[in-house]
């Protein structure tokens, strides 16, 4: 006979690392609860143990937070994508401050954030999804009371920590209504009866494989990114684009339908273009500047939330010299920002980003340039830019490498601003950079993505004038 994992109760304090709740069970034990948000009282199972913390989910809810918000989404719990979907906004930010601003400090003398700044939307805010199609769906206890098939052709979110079960999703609530309706649109046609089947992960066979939706929020273009295996006929996949073609989407515009193909076995959205209905690039805008984002171009995902970010940004970095944008991507930050510098170095190791960050330097005649490097090979250049500069780094959740921390700790510049998107990489990194002699002067946190855990904070630092 199985043993039968125990489960507790548990009250939730305070937020963590990508939304899990935290609390302290009956013996003083620290418990990371999955899908618990701060203020609510849970029932826990614990599923992992690490260094003295347990890890668990929550499989029952005892007493709500409050005040309490409820939830938009039909597949709330059962996505876990977006786990704070329980406290209204203004919760959900004070719990990312209280998180941000203790993992940032790591024990040392740190400002006070100024006041959290985000998204004007609680919903309908992100600009980009991807969903996965597959032949397994993620049933929760309802839908097998409800008898619903296992197997069939779905579209929708991967099950958290299984990546053959699919969470079938017909919107997505921090979408926009017109995503929706192309989500829709390909729903209608590609999950029909008649229609080839999804992909099947374990057998590596089967057509539908991923969905790309993307949005320019502020020009209006929409763009679907459509990927198969070479496994079925043009014809199915032309009448997704016939369908996707004539939705009415009011304002906005459905400028191009990209199909690509791949058979590899790798679980990610990529492929040869096989065809292209319109045209396969859009534009969006960030304040004044404008960016031709191509189908896999990375551009932050809520267009309103990073206008808010990039002033922060800008307001953290001051005005004057040479602005020198680590980790740029497609030159966010730079190009946004670049009217108030008289040139922009950006370095950034992902070359079609550069290669769009070039263009969208020559679009909007940015004196801007744009290194194809991993950061930690061209510290040298960096550190040596002639005149004033002024550093900003946004590296990836990781932080920034060993040899990155040391060469900015040691570097001359009128000014260090740190964003982070994993407040905990900054609380390590900046015992590198106070070593060199910065001081952390100013704190912001930026809630980006409503509803989900993520975070953005922006640091920065000046150094010692002793
Ligand atoms: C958090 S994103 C920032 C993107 C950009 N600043 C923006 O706002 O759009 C981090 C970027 O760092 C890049 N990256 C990751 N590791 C890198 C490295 N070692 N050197 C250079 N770029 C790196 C990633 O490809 C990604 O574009």
């Amino acid at each position: 006979m199985r043993r039968q994992i125990p489960q507790f109760e548990i009250d939730i304090d305070s937020l963590g690392q990508k939304g899990v709740g935290i609390g302290t069970n009956d013996e003083g034990r620290v418990v990371h609860v999955r899908g618990g948000p701060p203020g609510s009282r849970v029932i826990a199972q614990v599923f992992d143990r690490k260094k003295g913390t347990w890890f668990a989910r929550r499989v029952g809810l005892v007493r709500p937070p409050s005040p309490a918000a409820t939830p938009k989404c039909v597949v709330f719990g059962a996505c876990g994508g977006c786990q704070l979907q329980e406290m209204p906004l203004e919760s959900q930010r004070a719990a990312k401050v209280a998180w941000a601003a203790n993992a940032v400090a790591a024990g040392r003398p740190t400002p006070t954030p100024h006041p959290v700044r985000g998204a004007p939307s609680d919903y309908g805010y992100r600009n980009r999804l991807e969903l996965t199609f597959g032949n397994r769906r993620w049933l929760v206890d309802a839908d097998m009371a409800a008898g619903l098939p296992m197997l069939g052709n779905f579209l929708g979110f991967h099950a958290p920590t299984r990546f053959d079960r699919i969470v079938d999703v017909e919107r997505c609530e921090i979408a926009s209504e017109r995503v929706n309706l192309l989500l829709a649109a390909v729903r209608r046609v590609a999950l029909a009866p008649d229609a080839p089947p999804a992909w099947d992960t374990r057998a590596h066979k089967g057509f539908w494989r991923f969905l790309g939706l993307r949005e320019g929020t502020a020009t209006n273009e929409l763009m679907v990114i459509l990927y198969t295996s070479s496994d079925g006929p043009e014809e199915a996949v032309e009448a997704v684009a016939n369908e996707l073609l004539a939705v009415d989407l009011g304002d906005a515009k459905l400028v191009g339908v990209v199909w690509k193909a791949d058979d590899g076995h790798a679980d990610v959205a990529r492929g040869e273009v096989r065809r292209v209905w319109g045209r396969p690039w859009f534009y969006e805008c960030l304040g004044d500047t404008t960016f031709r984002l191509s189908p896999e171009s990375f551009f932050q995902t809520s267009t309103k939330g990073a206008e808010v970010l990039v002033e922060t940004i800008g307001e953290a970095l001051g005005r004057g010299g040479t602005l020198v944008d680590l980790y740029c991507g497609t030159g966010t930050i730079g190009l946004s920002l670049a009217s108030r510098y008289s040139r922009v170095v950006g370095v950034e190791e992902v070359e079609a980003a550069v290669v769009d960050a070039r263009a969208n330097a020559a679009d909007n005649s940015v004196n801007a340039t744009f290194i194809v490097s991993r950061v930690e090979d061209v510290l040298a250049s960096i550190t040596e830019v002639e005149g004033p500069r002024r550093l900003c780094v946004d590296p990836p959740r990781a932080g920034l490498h060993p040899r990155v921390a040391k060469a900015l700790a040691e570097a001359h510049a009128e000014r260090l601003v740190y964003v982070a998107c994993n407040p905990e990489s900054l609380g390590r990194d900046r015992v590198v950079l106070e070593a060199g002699g910065w001081r952390m002067t100013d704190l912001w946190v930026v809630d980006l993505f409503p509803q989900t855990g993520h975070v953005e904070v922006v640091a920065r630092f000046d150094k010692d004038q002793t």
